[in-house]
């Protein structure tokens, strides 16, 4: 038996699992509301013979991927993808998304920006009037972090923000590391104003890779609820 949670996610991820067709390349996303979407995408390959390619957006869920019988095969490959589907941290109104609390926001932009449509499952506590609550995930190159972290915090000053306070993301006594070899800062902005701006003022700023803001990238939203109702929204 599932908790509230887990059914919402199960649900929206289900959902979203019937809008692969044969023959389609599709973004694998990262976190566990897209584990299961995974899952429920092995389940089609193996009881209806479902032929498409998966273009995962971290090892995590390659693996998961190969494990439940979908073929991995690279973006190098695939150059471009008909549907990227993944969840989110952060949703509003307009289908901007904060992203990377997994920390994989790096390759899962590269995959949703290089995807027709992108498809995001979430349960209903995502949905936010503004974007911020949840601590923005921004990747940095390891070389000069601090450098890099004071940079952002002044910038952050003169912008649409809250807060402005960052902690550098750590597994046990350690710099997290991502897929790609960096560090992530994660920004305690409170509600962010401007998602666009701040999104390309981040990137300006040499030693960010890139940022969790997804502006203009996601097409579809499919929330879940604990009792089992999804809403599609696009
Ligand atoms: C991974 O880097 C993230 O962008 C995830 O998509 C996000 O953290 C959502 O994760 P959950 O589905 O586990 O909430």
């Amino acid at each position: 038996e599932l908790s509230p949670i887990d059914k919402a996610k199960f649900v929206a991820a289900k959902r979203a699992s019937d809008l692969v067709e044969d023959g389609m390349r599709v973004g694998l996303g990262t976190g566990s509301t897209a584990a299961w979407l995974v899952r429920c995408l092995g389940e089609r390959v193996r009881e209806e013979g479902l032929r498409f390619r998966g273009v995962p957006t971290s090892t995590r869920t390659a693996e998961l991927a190969r494990e439940v019988g979908i073929t991995v095969i690279s973006l190098d490959e695939a150059r471009w993808l008909d549907v990227t589907i993944d969840g989110a941290d952060e949703f509003d109104g307009n289908f901007n998304l904060i992203k990377g609390g997994g920390g994989a926001l790096l390759q899962e932009k590269i995959v949703a920006t290089a995807s027709d449509q992108m498809v995001v499952i979430a349960d209903a506590a995502k949905r936010v009037e503004h974007l911020g609550a949840f601590p923005l995930p921004v990747e940095v190159i390891p070389f000069g972090w601090p450098t890099t972290q004071a940079l952002i915090e002044e910038m952050l000053v003169s912008m649409d923000v809250m807060g402005r306070n960052s902690t550098l993301r750590m597994t046990g006594d350690a710099p997290y590391v991502t897929d790609e070899g960096n560090h992530i800062l994660d920004l305690h902005l409170g509600r962010i104003g401007d998602p666009r701006q701040l999104s390309l003022v981040l990137n300006q700023i040499p030693g960010v890779v890139e940022n969790g803001l997804f502006v203009d990238i996601c097409d579809t939203v499919i929330v879940g609820f604990g009792d089992g109702r999804i809403e599609l929204r696009d």
